[in-house]
């Protein structure tokens, strides 16, 4: 299974900003053969935006390639598009119901619409700031698999749950409860994100990010309800270009999720290349 690399902007980045990022990105990769899979994560409002740039910038490829566009439907266009895309995008989160009466929400299904193909559910700052339960999150995960986007799904401990040595059942609270049980899941991506690293410059020992994506390969496997077929085990908080090789490395990392590295295209890009 191929690594992926997953930038998580936050609420950063303005329309100008976001384009330019993406044309510094695709030349800094462009004649790159070993990439891991990439994801952009932007403000939900730059979605649409972004899908369009880089929509534009397959079809001209393909045309500089010798294909006639002109000719072709949009449905193979589109299909041809797909297949050179070398970054996809996805939403920070979404609603557990696709519509109704939630002021501001957003719904997994306008972002497959827009053109994700993922979603991060269940981030700390989401569970920090609006509350979410592991009951929330759940619903959320299982609402995006049901409209084809694959869950990022974040789960982590604070640095008091740490110091206290409670941290492995806290995760494994965050598992039991946060992934649908009793359904078959084909693919699933979890990104352990120790809350006291994210965004500090501190990031656990090797030893220390060993031990969770080992545990929580094990416990995916241990739960008889929980039924996963593919799972990727990601590390997010303060990664950067200095220590991407180092976490890669690890045995059961199969990515990073990149918050304040990935705002920076040139960062990101040398992120990318050390995750494939
Ligand atoms: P950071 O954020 O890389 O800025 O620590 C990671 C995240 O919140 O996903």
């Amino acid at each position: 299974m191929k690594n992926i690399i997953i930038a998580n902007w936050k609420m950063n980045n303005s329309f100008d900003e976001a384009e330019s990022w993406l044309e510094s990105f695709n030349e800094k990769i462009s004649n790159e053969e070993n990439l891991p899979d990439i994801v952009v994560c932007p403000p939900a409002i730059l979605i649409d935006y972004m899908d369009e740039l880089l929509l534009n910038s397959e079809l001209e490829a393909l045309e500089n390639k010798g294909n006639n566009i002109d000719e072709l439907e949009e449905k193979e266009i589109e299909k041809l598009a797909a297949k050179i895309r070398k970054v996809q995008i996805g939403g920070q989160d979404c609603h557990a119901q696709i519509n109704g009466a939630f002021t501001g929400d957003i719904s997994a299904k306008t972002l497959k619409d827009a053109g994700c193909n993922y979603v991060i559910l269940g981030h700390s700052e989401r569970r920090q700031y609006h509350f979410e339960s592991d009951e929330t999150v759940n619903a959320k995960v299982k609402t995006a698999l049901e409209n084809n986007l694959m869950p990022i799904l974040c789960i982590g401990e604070s640095l008091e749950i740490r110091e206290e040595n409670k941290y492995l059942d806290f995760i494994k609270k965050q598992i039991d409860g946060s992934i649908p049980q009793n359904i078959e899941i084909e693919n699933l991506i979890i990104a352990y994100e120790p809350i006291w690293s994210i965004g500090t410059g501190k990031i656990p020992s090797i030893a220390q990010i060993d031990e969770m994506a080992n545990f929580i390969k094990d416990e995916v496997e241990k739960n008889k309800n929980i039924k996963v077929k593919n799972s990727k085990i990601l590390y997010g908080g303060s990664t950067n270009s200095k220590n991407a090789k180092e976490i890669m490395a690890v045995k059961n990392i199969s990515g990073m999720l990149v918050g304040g590295a990935s705002l920076k295209a040139d960062e990101f890009s040398q992120m990318a290349k050390l995750s494939f």
